[in-house]
């Protein structure tokens, strides 16, 4: 069974527009949860541009379903995530100008840092994944790290043009298969919507994958409900 993450980001960026109490995170969060997703996805970014600390702790309060926080590796966010405790932290790369998470975290660079991390996080019982490009030597060092999971970057094939889109789907998948050689779990998230998932939740092993822009994009013409209905049905099918 290939699980959904749900990414509610984008409600907490049309709430934060006006800085008041709609649309109700929460809410969100508990319609995902009820129309069948596995977890719900936020990113607590050092800028606070969406997801507020606040939020983070209520979600961990009420959901019935897994939290994954999604967070740059400094120690001010790593001190949050080891108070409020949610199921699994993604580790991602952070950079204050960028519109989106752009690129993979390159744990290559910083194996033996990432590795303190990794098994503080395990001392409190938070599982650990690394979002990263699909790259050999980038899966190779999340293992270095200890980490449980990594969540390959669809960015690039999401973005792909049809000259490039099946060099991206092979590299998405020579990642996975190395992930899971590895002893790693193998997760896919970025810019996935129900045009283009097929493919990647086509690749074997694939546990999880983490969407958010588009189900939210969705929700607003047919409703969060209906949005992530739609997801769950394509990963169904390709579900064993
Ligand atoms: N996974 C990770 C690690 C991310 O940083 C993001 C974007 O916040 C997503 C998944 C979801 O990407 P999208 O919003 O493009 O579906």
């Amino acid at each position: 069974m290939i699980e959904l993450g749900v990414n509610i980001d984008h409600v907490a960026t049309v709430r934060e527009a006006r800085k008041g109490r709609e649309p109700d995170l929460i809410a969100a969060a508990k319609i995902c949860e009820l129309a069948g997703a596995h977890q719900i996805t936020v990113h607590l970014r050092q800028d606070r541009r969406h997801i507020q600390d606040r939020d983070v702790e209520h979600l961990a309060q009420v959901l019935q379903v897994r939290l994954n926080l999604e967070m740059a590796a400094v120690d001010e966010i790593i001190a949050i995530a080891h108070r409020i405790r949610p199921y699994v932290v993604c580790l991602v790369p952070e950079n204050r100008q960028e519109v989106t998470t752009e690129g993979g975290l390159d744990v290559a660079s910083q194996a033996k840092k990432l590795k303190t991390v990794v098994k503080g996080f395990h001392d409190d019982g938070i599982k650990v994944s690394m979002f990263i490009d699909p790259e050999v030597d980038q899966v190779d060092a999340s293992a270095e790290t200890g980490a449980d999971y990594v969540e390959l970057h669809t960015g690039a094939y999401a973005n792909a043009g049809e000259l490039d889109v099946l060099g991206e789907l092979d590299r998405l998948a020579k990642a996975a298969a190395r992930a899971i050689n590895c002893g790693l779990i193998f997760n896919a998230g970025h810019g996935l919507t129900i045009r283009n998932l097929a493919p990647v939740a086509a690749i074997p092993g694939l546990n999880e994958v983490n969407i958010g822009h588009s189900i939210i994009s969705r929700a607003l013409f047919f409703g969060l409900e209906n949005a992530v209905r739609e997801i769950l049905a394509i990963l169904d099918e390709y579900s064993a």
